[in-house]
């Protein structure tokens, strides 16, 4: 496999030195499948590490492709048994979006000091994800699935945030008509969202506590 890799990109790079005008096939130019390894392994550890929690957002529409591409990742997280145990919702219509910030708003108490709270941050994409309450690492499931999301949306220069406060709301009963509009089964209840779209602050990442990690020999 590897060697296949490498016989290609070094086709590819001759056939790229010989249409420039060059002649002979320059070797250093070619790129071995370590190489590629290297940088994939590079950027993936990069995008981890570099990932924050954004709240704030451009008001810029995130391209239906490109979501689906993250809601793609985040099915092909691992899950118990191979069950695919969540129910995912994805809101990006900003009628729907409005109405969730201006219902929002009135719980969190936005109308009586004068402010306005937005649910999400006033992100253009609002993912919800519910869990299987017949099944008991369900939660875990859903937990990969968002990590996956948070993860490859970061890739692609797109800011998230893990919502847990949000779904008080909905499952309050100031929510319960906005719940009834994600459409989840009986047997699915919220657990969390993603406020997903284009960042417009760039924060630094947060330190972690690396003491709570014990290697046991
Ligand atoms: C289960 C869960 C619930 C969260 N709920 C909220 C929330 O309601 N509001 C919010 O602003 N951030 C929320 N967050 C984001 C965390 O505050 C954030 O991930 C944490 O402070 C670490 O910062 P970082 O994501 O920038 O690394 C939540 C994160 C998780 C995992």
């Amino acid at each position: 496999m590897k060697t296949k890799l490498f016989l290609s990109l070094a086709l590819g790079a001759t056939m790229m030195a010989g249409c420039c005008g060059t002649g002979a096939a320059d070797t250093s130019m070619t790129v071995t499948a370590e190489d590629s390894a290297a940088v994939a392994e590079k950027a993936v550890v990069e995008t981890i590490l570099q990932r924050r929690s954004i709240r704030k957002y451009k008001q810029q529409p995130v391209e239906r492709e490109r979501l689906e591409k993250i809601i793609e990742c985040g099915v092909y997280a691992p899950n118990g048994m191979g069950r695919q145990s969540w129910e995912v919702r994805v809101v990006d219509d900003p009628r729907l979006l409005a109405e969730i910030d201006s219902t929002y708003n009135a719980f969190a108490g936005g109308d009586t000091d004068g402010s306005f709270r937005k649910a999400a941050f006033g992100a253009p994409v609002l993912i919800f994800v519910a869990y299987d309450t017949r099944y008991d690492l369900s939660q875990v499931d859903c937990g990969l699935l968002g990590g996956n999301i948070m993860v490859s949306a970061r890739s692609m220069g797109i800011g998230t945030c893990c919502l847990g406060g949000i779904c008080r709301f909905f499952n309050a009963p100031e929510g319960s008509a906005l719940l009834k509009r994600l459409d989840f089964p009986e047997t699915h209840k919220l657990l969390y969202a993603i406020a997903l779209g284009y960042p417009d602050e760039s924060p630094a990442p947060k330190p972690r506590m690396m003491e709570k990690v014990k290697f046991i020999e």
